[in-house]
């Protein structure tokens, strides 16, 4: 007993006589890390926990370890932990905590990529929402209600991090300030020097702390401090020479890292799944490789955006629910043929770890699902919207309302008759993002931001005209990060501007897990304006190991939300694609009880001509064919950045 007691001392390295400390840094003179006091390279790969369901991530972790990686790299989501100011969570799929333990105890280091802005394709960057209570803040930069936000959110966020920084026992080798700030308009070095003084002054003066920037001198320029090891990132395909260079600019001896290593890339709505061939990755990746540098291939998995977490690029281009990235794991962690490339690749320059690889988890098609219409967002606005509308001469943003999600019910009366089509008008970006318009409940088609400005309307004076309006993700890349939500101008009828509006701000998630949404009994006549439908299915019994992994699809219906057991899975588009099935992991299943679905479907269901269901498969569709494609709408790579920083 003792001698176990002193083992597992030892092991721990706990300053027995003799016994290495844990230590982790830089080695200037041999352009390497070293790890208690050896020199150290590492393999690595992004995960964000925040992407996946915790009930997963051992099985993910397991994964990464046995492809040989030493190291996993996470972001921290601000908005994930701090929904309004002063509140935080932690807990469930966000016990951060836990997943860095679970990442020891498999025996991966972490890069923990902190913030305070991510970027990752996340809803605006990480950032909360809330920031924007001041209209004009600077995001960013030393504006300075900004930084006493970033200071009281580091100051809970660092604390915790600090037990399990790697000099302390835990996982975390490295922790990165900031994200990409290179490619940010501001290039306000107090600002980073503000961030540097804190991460220091929370987790001490030995950890090592990054910076991590593209490889162009204009990015390293605003994105470099003295203090704070600069990094860079590029993708496969380039010239790794070239690329390391650009990171010799600032750091002339040290490790070369890439902190970015691209194993696929990121999708937008309307726009063809991005796929990146293995044999393109295998090749840089044994050039970065042979040189002895550093890397985290971005992504390892790149996981889902549920419930409403998904990102923005600009010219406005929401990213869709499916963050598969083409990553050697697929969003739903199965092994690929782009994973056993990479291992292969990791095999010729290290051992990779001996034993079983986790399998791909089964997917079971449960099969089609009747769903039933049960009323329209009109007819449940009593419980979607408890407390009643707000009125407003002119429309008031999401930030103005305090709801940061979702959607929300903008209502005036037609001031007069438009007995001939008369036209409904935003300015170019009014709308944010998508309003779906009835008048007394008679659809009248949709207007979207920097997309469609215009449409014609008929109805009576004094009926409703009701806009429900769609946040589709704020936007996390570059100068346009400030993004208000909802009405953010006028609305012209006629070329007059439209007053005197009841606002409904509305919480459709809580109604739903409340079990608000059930059958209004009464006239169902239409199927085109914003409406709800549920349906339930049962796990089948006598077949072993279910409940299993599973998709859904959509046939025949347009855009919406789906919920099942009131965990929001995240918005659908089959009509725009290119993602057409969306991924509902088995933990949020029961067998006790039928599993509830919730579908609110904003546009046209097939429901009043066609079959009224929806079907669980055994196979994604995130690469469909699209019906709706702008080629000459400039796509987001990385040669536009320069556009919109
Ligand atoms: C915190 O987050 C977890 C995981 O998403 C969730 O289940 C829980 O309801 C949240 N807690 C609160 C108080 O919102
Ligand atoms: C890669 O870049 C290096 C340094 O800029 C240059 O010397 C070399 O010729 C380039 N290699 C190729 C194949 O273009
Ligand atoms: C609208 O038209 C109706 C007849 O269809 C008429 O009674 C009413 O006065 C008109 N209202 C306005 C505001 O023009
Ligand atoms: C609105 O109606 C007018 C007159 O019928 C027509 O010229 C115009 O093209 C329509 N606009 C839209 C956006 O449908
Ligand atoms: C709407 O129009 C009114 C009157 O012209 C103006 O005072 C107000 O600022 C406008 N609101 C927005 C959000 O543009
Ligand atoms: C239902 O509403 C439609 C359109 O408003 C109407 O034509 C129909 O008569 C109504 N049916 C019933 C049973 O009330
Ligand atoms: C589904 O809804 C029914 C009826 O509201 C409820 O009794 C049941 O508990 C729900 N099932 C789950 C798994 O939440
Ligand atoms: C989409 O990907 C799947 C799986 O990789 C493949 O079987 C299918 O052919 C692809 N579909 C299209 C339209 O590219
Ligand atoms: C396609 O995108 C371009 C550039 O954003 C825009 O000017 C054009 O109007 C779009 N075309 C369609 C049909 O939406």
């Amino acid at each position: 007993m003792l001698a176990l007691l002193l083992m597992q001392l030892l092991h721990a390295g706990f300053g027995a006589p003799g016994t290495p400390q844990r230590t982790f840094g830089i080695d200037y003179a041999r352009n390497c890390f070293l790890k208690d006091g050896q020199p150290f390279r590492y393999i690595s790969g992004s995960i964000h926990y925040s992407r996946v369901p915790q009930y997963y991530w051992k099985d993910r972790l397991l994964k990464m370890k046995m492809a040989g990686l030493d190291a996993i790299q996470t972001y921290v989501p601000w908005n994930f932990h701090e929904s309004e100011p002063g509140v935080y969570n932690f807990t469930g799929d966000r016990d951060l905590e836990y997943f860095l333990q679970l990442a020891k105890e498999i025996d991966l280091l972490v890069i923990l990529r902190a913030g305070p802005y991510i970027c990752a394709e996340w809803d605006m960057g990480g950032l909360p929402a809330w920031l924007l209570e001041k209209k004009t803040i600077v995001l960013r930069s030393s504006d300075s209600d900004y930084l006493a936000a970033v200071g009281r959110w580091m100051g809970v966020l660092l604390p915790k991090m600090k037990t399990h920084l790697y000099q302390n026992g835990g996982p975390i080798i490295m922790v990165q300030v900031e994200n990409e700030y290179g490619s940010y308009f501001a290039c306000d070095f107090d600002y980073l020097r503000y961030l540097q003084n804190l991460f220091r002054q929370h987790l001490g003066d030995k950890v090592v702390l990054f910076t991590t920037d593209g490889t162009s001198k204009i990015f390293l320029q605003c994105g470099a401090l003295q203090g704070l090891y600069s990094t860079v990132d590029f993708g496969p395909g380039g010239n790794v020479t070239a690329a390391f260079s650009a990171q010799r600019h600032s750091e002339p001896k040290g490790p070369l890292v890439n902190s970015e290593f691209y194993t696929g890339w990121l999708d937008h709505w309307g726009h063809q799944h991005c796929v990146v061939p293995s044999s393109t990755i295998m090749k840089s990746l044994v050039e970065i490789l042979a040189r002895g540098a550093n890397v985290n291939m971005y992504m390892f998995i790149g996981g889902t955006n549920f419930a409403y977490w998904n990102g923005a690029n600009m010219p406005y281009s929401p990213q869709p629910t499916s963050y598969d990235y083409d990553a050697p794991l697929s969003e739903a962690g199965d092994l690929t043929e782009k994973y056993f490339a990479i291992r292969e690749v990791i095999g010729m320059f290290k051992e990779i770890p001996k034993g079983p690889i986790p399998p791909t988890t089964p997917k079971f098609a449960y099969g089609q699902v009747v769903l039933e219409k049960v009323g329209t967002v009109r007819d449940f606005l009593d419980q979607l919207s408890p407390s009643g509308p707000i009125k407003s001469t002119y429309p008031l943003t999401f930030v103005q309302l305090k709801q940061y999600f979702g959607y929300v019910l903008y209502r005036t009366t037609l001031p007069k008759n438009c007995s001939e089509r008369t036209p409904l008008a935003s300015t170019f970006d009014g709308v944010h993002d998508r309003a779906y318009i009835s008048v007394d409940g008679i659809p009248q088609g949709v207007l979207e931001r920097s997309k469609v400005l215009k449409l014609n309307i008929t109805g009576k004076a004094g009926t409703y005209l009701d806009l429900l309006v769609e946040n589709m993700g704020r936007v996390n890349y570059g100068r346009y990060i400030n993004d208000f939500k909802g009405l953010v101008s006028n609305l012209t009828l006629a070329e007059e501007i439209l007053e005197d509006w009841d606002i409904y701000p509305l919480n459709i998630d809580e109604a739903v897990e409340q079990g608000l949404i059930n059958k209004i009994p009464g006239n169902i006549s239409s199927y085109d304006v914003p409406t709800f439908y549920t349906g339930s299915f049962s796990i089948p019994s006598g077949i072993p190991d279910l409940p299993q992994d599973t998709y859904i699809k959509f046939p025949g219906w347009t855009k919406g939300q789906v919920w099942i057991n009131g965990f929001n899975l995240g918005r659908y588009w089959p009509a725009r694609g290119p993602q057409i099935t969306l991924f509902v992991p088995s933990n949020i299943l029961v067998t006790s009880s039928p599993n509830n679905i919730t579908v609110l479907e904003l546009e046209k269901s097939p429901c009043g001509t066609e079959k009224c269901l929806i079907e669980f498969v055994d196979r994604p569709d995130i690469n469909a064919t699209l019906h709706y494609e702008n080629k000459t709408e400039k796509l987001f790579t990385r040669d536009v950045w320069l556009d919109y920083i």
